[in-house]
């Protein structure tokens, strides 16, 4: 779908349909929606009157103009009580109505920004919300069928808007939210694909593809250069796989790396975890959703993208290690024991537990970025998240308040919920080990598996700010809710670019 402005009247546009909005309680609207209003002769008035026509937040209306408007179709969404109207609420409306606008066939839509008028909301941050919305509603997986795939019957979406004044900040708005929502594709590409096409080595080209065509810095570690570098933890899951495993290091502002802020993201890339010697149950058969373990590394090749292609005023690091976790005669056993890549030791009690160990040599590797202001990990890490969060917020878990301050406003800014989750020293002990410095699991005794495995990341950081979100009851959407239709998410993408652009 392609997104353009124009400076017009949203009435007379000529488009297969055009959309205005509603606030909740108004019996008469005025703006653009009072204008197509006067139009139709008072057909919304009437439908406002008639109770089927109520403004509630997501509230879709279908009207045909019958020659009264150069556009055949007119949809009208609500956008629910103005006392708690948000960009939340522009995100929900815009992909209510984009989606009611594809169901009824239109190839041209045309739309206000929801919100820039009487809303009251920054346009720009409207516009962005507009453009994002828009294009992750109708966001369709890649789709290997003889029958062809899916995607979306919406051709061109027109921001419209008549405010001259305004044109600017919405310009830029939309411009921003193509680059943030194309970012969140990219990553909803990869996580949907299967294990067999998105393996390491695909994910790997298509960062330095992706690198190599927006200006970002771009290394990839083989196994020899782990080997190298002593990253025996990370390989100890690599081990198990015919797949090379690959370290992906994307680097924006790389030049100017002395004179701006260093932010190192930090992403699990594990392209199938099948649990390896500790194998997941086979039924009830969810293990093909594993192919969806690899959603924090697409998050930050996807963020690195966003902040290319935003210049974003900082040295941003994206560290990406990527692997399979299966097995074969190779494999990790229980038991086993590793080093990784500054000398500490670490005891395999489930291998299962995979994507701490490819973290915990990953965050010792970001300890090369000796003055970050920041490193933030993103990783599928946990199924306990899930059972303590739902689908409603990934974990937060980082014992620096500033920093907990930044991800929580950002979360906040583009209803990415995180929700701070405890670090306290007493989980530690549950992961001590008779035989090396930690172990990677307490189980059998499952409790609190969440916060153990965020201090069990903890013991492999370095010297600088640090927190994790554990992402594993986000990354793939059970149900579709806006915004987010059913299956890849990308969860994450949009926090990440927030939290940088506020830094
Ligand atoms: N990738 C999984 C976490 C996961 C589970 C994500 C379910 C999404 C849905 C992770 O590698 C894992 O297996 N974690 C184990 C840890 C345990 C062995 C300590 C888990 O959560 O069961
Ligand atoms: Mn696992
Ligand atoms: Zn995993």
């Amino acid at each position: 779908m392609e997104i353009t402005i124009r400076q017009a009247n949203i009435a007379p546009y000529a488009a297969d349909l055009i959309i205005v909005n509603l606030f909740e309680g108004v019996l008469h609207p005025g703006g653009a929606t009072g204008a197509v209003d006067h139009a139709l002769g008072g057909r919304i008035s009437e439908i406002i009157a008639l109770g089927d026509c109520t403004g509630k937040l997501g509230e879709t209306t279908l009207l045909y103009t019958s020659g009264a408007l150069p556009a055949p179709r007119v949809l009208v969404v609500g956008l629910g009580d103005r006392e708690r109207f948000d960009l939340q609420a522009v995100r929900t409306a815009t992909a209510k109505a984009i989606a009611a606008a594809n169901k009824a066939g239109a190839k041209t839509v045309a739309t206000i920004v929801h919100g820039a008028g009487i809303g009251g909301l920054d346009p720009q941050d409207a516009a962005q919300a507009v453009a994002e919305a828009s294009m992750l509603e109708l966001y369709t997986m890649p789709r290997r069928s003889s029958e062809g795939g899916y995607g979306a019957k919406i051709e061109t979406l027109t921001v419209v808007e008549y405010s001259s004044t305004q044109l600017p900040a919405i310009t830029k708005g939309v411009e921003t939210g193509r680059i943030i929502a194309e970012s969140a594709i990219l990553a909803r590409d990869l996580e949907a694909q299967p294990a067999n096409i998105a393996t390491p080595t695909m994910i790997a080209e298509t960062a330095r593809q992706m690198a190599a065509e927006t200006g970002l810095d771009c290394t990839i570690l083989e196994r020899a250069d782990m080997e190298a570098l002593g990253m025996g933890i990370l390989l100890a899951v690599a081990k198990g796989s015919d797949e090379p495993p690959k370290f992906v290091i994307l680097e924006h502002n790389k030049a100017r790396a002395n004179e701006l802020d260093t932010v190192v993201l930090v992403g699990k890339g594990v392209t199938f975890d099948t649990g390896g010697y500790s194998l997941k149950i086979a039924r009830p058969s969810l293990m093909w959703k594993m192919k969806d373990d690899m959603t924090g590394a697409a998050d930050v090749i996807a963020a690195l993208r966003a902040a290319a292609l935003l210049d974003l005023p900082l040295h941003v690091v994206g560290l990406a290690p990527l692997t399979e976790n299966t097995i074969n005669g190779r494999a990790q056993k229980p038991g086993d024991i590793f080093t990784g890549m500054t000398g500490k030791t670490m005891e395999v009690i489930s291998t299962d537990a995979e994507g701490r160990m490819i973290l915990a040599d990953a965050l010792a590797y970001a300890g090369r970025y000796a003055d970050a202001k920041a490193v933030v990990d993103l990783a599928t890490l946990t199924g306990a998240i899930s059972t303590a969060l739902g689908a409603q917020a990934a974990g937060l878990f980082t014992e620096e308040e500033a920093l907990r301050d930044r991800l929580m406003a950002a979360a906040a800014a583009t209803g990415e919920r995180l929700w701070p989750m405890p670090m306290f020293a007493e989980y530690a002990e549950e992961i001590r080990s008779d035989f090396a410095d930690v172990k990677n699991s307490t189980a059998p005794k499952t409790k609190a598996g969440v916060s153990t495995s965020a201090k069990f990341l903890q013991h492999f950081t370095e010297d600088y700010p640090w927190a994790h979100l554990d992402i594993a009851g986000m990354a793939w959407s059970e149900k579709a809710r806006p915004v987010y239709p059913a299956g890849a998410t990308a969860f994450g993408v949009r926090l990440l670019v927030q939290f940088l652009r506020d830094w």
